[in-house]
């Protein structure tokens, strides 16, 4: 062998040795007790990994969550998120030492704050077994559990973590990237767990891509185009100006909503046994009804023609329709994404800031419109008030305005 084969043989012997002492970690992890899991996934962060066995005839997992340096002064904890994803809904295994008997006690807590104390609560689904010990050589924590897994799916999302014991209850966690990266999916019966372990950073960009092109078109655009057709229209040197700054304003809406509305069924095809039902039925019909608003603007009728008054009935009640179902699941979609509170929190200033417009320039068209009849009655005592059809038209079909307003009261 020459010097350079000699130097391949020796790094792949080398490399082999480390990918053996890393897997020996999960794979080759030797419990004290002898148990014996047919799956490991080593967890992206925080030194954790998830040992289990899935029994398909009866749908149930035996697993082992490890958690590896940490001091027996700690808690941590393992959780399935069944219906969502992150803290908010994550159905919990718990273990902490308790310091005045140095036992350690292992039991279930459902999340339902971000200011839990993880107390003792029944999940969502059940937990026959739960059991937990330390294993002080390696500043571990192992929390043994069989788990009855909510029927028809495989695939979770799971989260984990740990924290200091305050006064005898688990305290609040730190907030380091990987006390905030500790998610991601695991299927029980392909052994998969998602890219990297967590949400990978890929998927967590198409989240957050999905949920701000929607709240800007469906969200902010979608009103401020409605509320530049309400209250432009009124003045009468604001005609046609209006009615291209609507068009505008829905039609780019509609493109970058509909663009939204694609990354939000691509994130669904992408998440299987992930199901966001409600969130998901809406934007269907909110995309049908948006086309069909498109459309119909295609086929309005003139303005004096006798079937307008229909066609503008109908584009309103869609319309507001639209724009009261897409706040309602942009907060949905808040609830799935779950991101810093202050995002939902700015969201919920441009509601009030849009509806507060809306108040003041409600009022004000009534008194102009109130004022225009009034001049137009001194004009024509007799009552020929055939040219306040717009004013009139707008301060008429006040039904339904409130869509938008009591979404954010
Ligand atoms: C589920 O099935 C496995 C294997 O068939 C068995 O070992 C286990 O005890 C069962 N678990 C429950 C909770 O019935
Ligand atoms: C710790 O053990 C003591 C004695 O058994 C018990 O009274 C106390 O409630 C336990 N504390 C916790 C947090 O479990």
């Amino acid at each position: 062998m020459d010097r350079l084969q000699k130097t391949l043989v020796f790094s792949c012997v080398l490399f082999c040795v480390f990918a053996s002492s890393l897997a020996q970690d999960c794979k080759n992890y030797q419990f004290k007790s002898n148990n014996l899991f047919s799956t490991c996934s080593s967890l992206p962060v925080q030194n954790a990994f998830l040992h289990w066995t899935y029994h398909a005839a009866n749908h149930t997992a035996d697993i082992a969550f490890r958690h590896a340096g940490v001091s027996s002064s700690r808690w941590v904890a393992w959780a399935l998120n069944v219906d969502k994803s992150g803290m908010l809904g994550a159905q919990s295994l718990v273990a902490f030492t308790n310091s005045s008997t140095s036992a350690i006690r292992a039991y279930t807590s459902p999340i339902s704050a971000y200011t839990t104390t993880l107390a003792p609560g029944k999940l969502s689904f059940d937990v026959p077994k739960i059991s937990a010990e330390f294993s002080s050589s390696g500043d571990e924590i192992i929390i043994f559990a069989t788990l009855n897994l909510p029927s028809g799916r495989t695939s979770f999302n799971q989260v984990w973590q740990e924290g200091p014991v305050q006064s005898g209850a688990p305290g609040a966690h730190a907030q380091n990237s990987a006390n905030t990266g500790s998610t991601g999916t695991v299927d029980f019966s392909s052994g998969q767990t998602s890219a990297g372990g967590g949400i990978g950073n890929s998927k967590k960009r198409k989240r957050n891509v999905h949920g701000v092109l929607n709240t800007v078109a469906w969200g902010i655009l979608l009103p401020l185009g409605a509320l530049t057709a309400r209250y432009l229209k009124v003045f009468k040197s604001a005609d046609p100006a209006w009615f291209y700054l609507h068009a505008f304003c829905q039609s780019s809406a509609y493109i970058v909503g509909v663009a939204g509305w694609g990354t939000g069924l691509k994130l669904g095809s992408d998440s299987p046994g992930v199901t966001y039902d409600t969130h998901r039925n809406i934007g269907i019909t909110l995309f049908i009804l948006g086309t069909l608003q498109v459309f119909a603007l295609l086929l309005r009728p003139k303005k004096d023609h006798k079937y307008r008054l229909y066609w503008n009935m109908y584009h309103h009640a869609v319309g507001y329709t639209v724009i009261a179902l897409s706040i309602v699941n942009i907060f949905k979609g808040f609830d799935i994404l779950d991101p810093a509170k202050k995002w939902k929190r700015a969201y919920i200033g441009v509601i009030i800031f849009l509806a507060a417009v809306a108040a003041i320039l409600e009022a004000l068209t009534w008194i102009i419109v109130l004022k225009r009849k009034d001049n137009e009655s001194d004009k024509y005592p007799h009552g020929v008030n055939g040219t306040n059809g717009n004013g009139n038209g707008n301060g008429a079909n006040g039904y339904g305005h409130g869509g938008y307003r009591s979404q954010a009261a």
